[in-house]
């Protein structure tokens, strides 16, 4: 069998154009999240060694859906195809009230967006874009923070738990003493170490800090949690706290490609915040048309929730049979100490066909792996078996 292509089919086969990217970008670029850097390094990576790219059989560095979007989206899509002449004035307003009904807030409360990523980065500006500090705890979602550096602001860390999450206490300790606190970040669950805060805990929290300081909660992987262990931060929102919300049909609608996403806060943040973006005018009437046929699709959503389960079981059983132990996720990704140099086990990983992330913190190399099929996770396994023996 053929495991390698020309570089350029493997652009085009792994949608690697979609991204905006290509191969003759060889520089990072910190306005790119960590996915598409991921994809950048690997193109890089074996241009550098002169090498075809292999192909790529189980994408598993950028948190996608490998389910794909729903089919009552796909449909609707394609119908919206023949109004793709008009602006998306009518769409978006129609997805904003969709949202607010279910949330239980006002459209004006509610941001769209083309993908989260766009706001990230608009709350960045907004806050960072004079200078000042953003609190938040590390290992977490670099996107908003890197964009805010970029700004010359300062990010201000603590460590995390040993479980893996956010030290809330340590956070507000920090708070306290440290003066230039312009915006205080949170991803939960959090992005890559799959880990949640209790409910209670995180609205207790936002409930006090925002009063001094406003608080982001980046909510990208909160449709794969079990009612029980999602936190009802919208109901912030209508009680006027100065929270921010930011959530992504990426994930869970399998929308990362079409870009959707939205924020939530107070409607004078949002009117404040929408000065420096064009929110919904940016997003494409298919996709909005879309969106909201996947909003409305909950058997869809079940479905993908439900085999990212059953993947994720598979991967945590081959994991646990090679030794390895893991983070217990409660999103559409996992992260496990490796014992091979960060660089070595991608490209390895990469070499037979595997994307996969990693990381070094607490001094040890980390693979963030994403949830794919069943299939796809012992694709991973057979590859990992064969990389780390
Ligand atoms: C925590 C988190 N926030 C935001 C995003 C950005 O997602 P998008 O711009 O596709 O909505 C991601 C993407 O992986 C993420 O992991």
């Amino acid at each position: 069998m053929n495991h390698s292509i020309n570089r350029r089919d493997w652009l085009r086969n792994s949608a690697l154009l979609a991204t905006g990217l290509s191969a003759g970008l060889s520089q990072w670029n910190p306005s790119l999240s960590a996915a598409a850097r991921q994809e950048q390094a690997f193109v890089n990576e074996f241009a550098r060694l002169g090498e075809d790219l292999p192909v790529l059989r189980a994408r598993l560095f950028a948190n996608e859906n490998p389910h794909g979007i729903s089919p009552k989206a796909r449909e609707a899509l394609i119908k919206a195809i023949d109004v793709g002449n008009r602006y998306a004035f009518r769409e978006g307003a129609m997805l904003r009230e969709m949202i607010a009904g279910k949330e239980g807030i006002k459209p004006e409360n509610i941001l769209l967006c083309a993908g989260s990523s766009e706001l990230l980065m608009t709350a960045a500006l907004f806050f960072t874009g004079r200078g000042g500090k953003i609190l938040t705890s590390r290992p977490t979602y670099d996107d908003l923070l890197d964009c805010a550096s970029a700004f010359k602001a300062e990010i201000v860390s603590v460590p995390q738990t040993k479980e893996h999450r956010y030290d809330l206490n340590a956070m507000k300790a920090k708070l306290a003493s440290t003066e230039g606190i312009k915006l205080v970040y949170i991803c939960n669950p959090n992005n890559p170490t799959g880990t949640i805060l209790p409910p209670d805990e995180l609205t207790a929290f936002c409930k006090e800090v925002s009063q001094t300081v406003p608080v982001f909660v980046d909510e990208a992987y909160i449709d794969f949690l079990a009612p029980a262990d999602r936190p009802n931060l919208a109901k912030l929102v209508t009680e006027g706290y100065n929270v921010i919300l930011a959530r992504t049909f990426s994930k869970i609608h399998g929308f990362a490609g079409l870009r959707l996403g939205y924020g939530m806060a107070p409607a004078k943040l949002v009117k404040e915040i929408s000065a420096y973006n064009r929110g919904e005018y940016e997003i494409s009437v298919t996709t909005i048309t879309a969106g909201m046929a996947s909003y409305n699709d909950q058997d869809w959503q079940n479905f993908c929730r439900t085999e990212n389960a059953k993947a994720r079981e598979v991967l945590y059983k081959g994991l646990q049979q090679l030794g390895y132990e893991y983070v217990p996720s409660y999103t559409n990704f996992v992260l496990f100490p490796i014992r091979m140099k960060t660089k070595t086990f991608e490209n390895q990983m990469f070499r037979n066909g595997v994307g996969t992330q990693t990381r070094d913190f607490d001094n040890q190399p980390w693979c963030r792996v994403s949830i794919g099929t069943v299939d796809e996770m012992n694709i991973f396994l057979d590859a990992f078996k064969k990389v780390t023996s």
